[in-house]
């Protein structure tokens, strides 16, 4: 049965019924037996696309799983929402807008139409931008205003417009041109910018402003601060045109701001500020390691964008991922997933996915505006995970939530300690299956008695070293770290969230929930400014606010005490 529009709550549709009804026969079943009963289990549960390896069986699954919730994707429509996405319809309703992040790696360059014109050509236009632009200042050719060669890019920018750079920046570590260094700065937090001013040379320094808006708070401030360091220097503002580029939908503001459009990026409205790293956004990664590098990066993307496309349900990757946490969010009521890659290049990866998932997803209202009556994005959370061993693994297993997670390996290491990465994919394999099969009472006594030394006061510490396991993880394992495979990486994400957000029948691209927020700072601010005492909010704000003008009050009377 179709549901025409997603008119029908989800839960109200019986694929849905149907999966709570299964979900009765799957909770009690340990991974164990599961794994026992087949031999086959781990093959049929794997799928592959160019050398991303997805190992799905260690999931509170059974054969049925799959099949049922693919059946709830259809049922949501899932695969005339997906042409949609890629041929340009608006699905970004509430801001009407297409949403056209795989454009931007549209390899095959076949059209597609915003508003009846075709955005390939500008595409095109601005990645030869890029890469010519690039090229000048990694051969030197763009020089400074004391012709000095570059050595230093900053990217001030915030949200979408620093997180993916900064993590692909970081990812492809391997590919940096020498003499070369990105700094990120997005903090409006004065720390920041200081602690990364004060170690360059305005004369070797070039600056990119990223933002979409053009008017976000912080970055403007961030600018603004960066421009005056400069000037210090260059004593002209002539020589701003050397040194600093925009990136941004808002030529007013960018040439506002003094940045001459010949040296503005653009990128478009139907690009979302998440998904955004490979248009313009990702110029500090293109003058890093080169137009040809990120290339392959968008390569790769497109590659699983053709795999999310053409691939069946059953076998396409981000449904596979998109679905199983539906499953856990929604039937088993886990409220968090966790992110744990294995490679210390994908250290960032946590925090770029908790904006490309939590500010895509993190939604109580579905697309009609209606509250919705069941979980939608849940909390994407994590770190290296090495790392995490030693920080909150204890609560995976052993805690009284449910954390599914995704635990994401590279096999081969750019590193030369073959031996540390052997330990390192040891310790990702250990996890995933201690978190499946446990150790049960009789295992644990087992393993005590032949402990040497011997385990003192047994019976005192013996219920505290039972795992129960059975906790879920997907293990995606990717042959090698390089551009391409990083570009399928992003996209499978980036693809798992629009299936998510397709599911709880959200619109994933908007993200009005960030804006009382920026309204509320700018009467503060304003508040703050004002000498008397204030009242206009809650008596916690108030008091607050008057309580920091008691602060700075003194702050200023202990200082001219000291310059009397
Ligand atoms: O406030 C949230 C947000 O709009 C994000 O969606 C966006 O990535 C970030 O701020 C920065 O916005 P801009 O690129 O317009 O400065």
């Amino acid at each position: 049965m179709i549901n025409k529009n997603n008119k029908t709550s989800l839960t109200e549709l019986s694929s849905y019924k149907k999966l709570q009804a299964h979900y009765h026969n799957v909770r009690p079943l340990h991974m164990r037996r599961l794994f026992s009963v087949d031999s086959q289990r781990a093959k049929k549960f794997t799928v592959e696309h160019e050398g991303l390896r997805l190992d799905y069986s260690k999931n509170r699954m059974s054969h049925n799983t799959l099949p049922l919730l693919c059946n709830l994707a259809r049922e949501v429509n899932l695969e005339s929402w997906r042409e949609r996405l890629f041929s340009g319809d608006k699905i970004n309703n509430t801001e009407g807008r297409a949403v056209l992040h795989t454009a931007l790696r549209n390899c095959s360059n076949t059209p597609i139409l915003v508003d009846g014109n075709d955005v390939m050509p500008q595409i095109n236009a601005s990645i030869d931008k890029m890469e010519q632009f690039s090229h000048k200042v990694r051969t030197g050719d763009w020089a400074g205003y004391s012709n000095k060669k570059i050595t230093d890019i900053i990217n001030i920018g915030v949200g979408g417009s620093d997180l993916g750079p900064k993590m692909v920046y970081e990812a492809l570590k391997p590919y940096r041109q020498k003499g070369l260094t990105v700094h990120f700065i997005s903090n409006v937090d004065g720390a920041h910018i200081d602690e990364t001013l004060e170690k360059l040379n305005p004369e070797t320094t070039l600056l990119i402003i990223s933002s979409k808006t053009f008017t976000t708070q912080e970055t403007l401030t961030n600018a603004h601060i960066a421009r005056d360091w400069f000037l210090q220097s260059a004593q002209n503002e002539a020589h701003i045109a050397k040194h600093f580029v925009a990136v941004s939908t808002n030529k007013t503001e960018v040439r506002r701001f003094g940045i001459d459009l010949d040296n503005m990026f653009e990128i478009w409205d139907w690009v979302g500020g998440r998904y955004s790293l490979w248009s313009a956004i990702g110029l500090s990664v293109v003058l890093s390691v080169g137009m040809k590098n990120f290339k392959k990066m968008l390569s790769g993307a497109h590659s699983m964008d053709q795999h999310f496309k053409d691939a069946p349900l059953e076998q396409n990757m981000p449904v596979i991922l998109g679905l199983l946490g539906v499953w856990y969010n929604n039937f088993f009521n886990a409220e968090s997933h966790g992110i744990f890659p294995y490679d210390h290049y994908l250290r960032s990866l946590p925090l770029y996915l908790e904006q490309a998932d939590m500010e895509s997803n993190g939604k109580s209202v579905d697309r009609h505006g209606r509250k919705v009556n069941y979980a939608t994005g849940p909390i994407i959370w994590g770190t290296s995970g090495i790392n995490g061993q030693h920080a909150f693994y204890q609560s995976i297993h052993q805690g009284t939530k449910m954390i599914p997670a995704d635990f994401i390996v590279s096999m081969l290491t750019h590193s030369v300690h073959q031996e540390q990465h052997d330990i390192m994919f040891s310790n990702a394999l250990a996890q995933t299956e201690a978190l499946m099969r446990g150790r049960t009472l009789d295992e644990t006594y087992a393993d005590v008695m032949m402990s040497n030394p011997p385990v003192q006061n047994i019976e005192e510490r013996i219920h505290h070293m039972v795992f129960e396991g059975n906790h879920p993880t997907n293990t995606l394992l990717i042959d090698k770290l390089t551009p391409r495979s990083l570009g399928m990486l992003i996209a499978l994400y980036e693809h798992k969230i629009f299936v998510q957000g397709i599911i709880w029948n959200l619109n994933s691209y908007d993200q009005w929930g960030v804006e009382l927020g920026k309204q509320l700072t700018h009467r503060i601010l304003q508040d703050i400014e004002q000498p008397h005492t204030v009242t206009s909010h809650d008596g916690s704000t108030n008091a607050m606010i008057n309580y920091y003008h008691n602060i700075l009050k003194k702050e200023a009377k202990k200082e001219e005490e000291v310059t009397a």
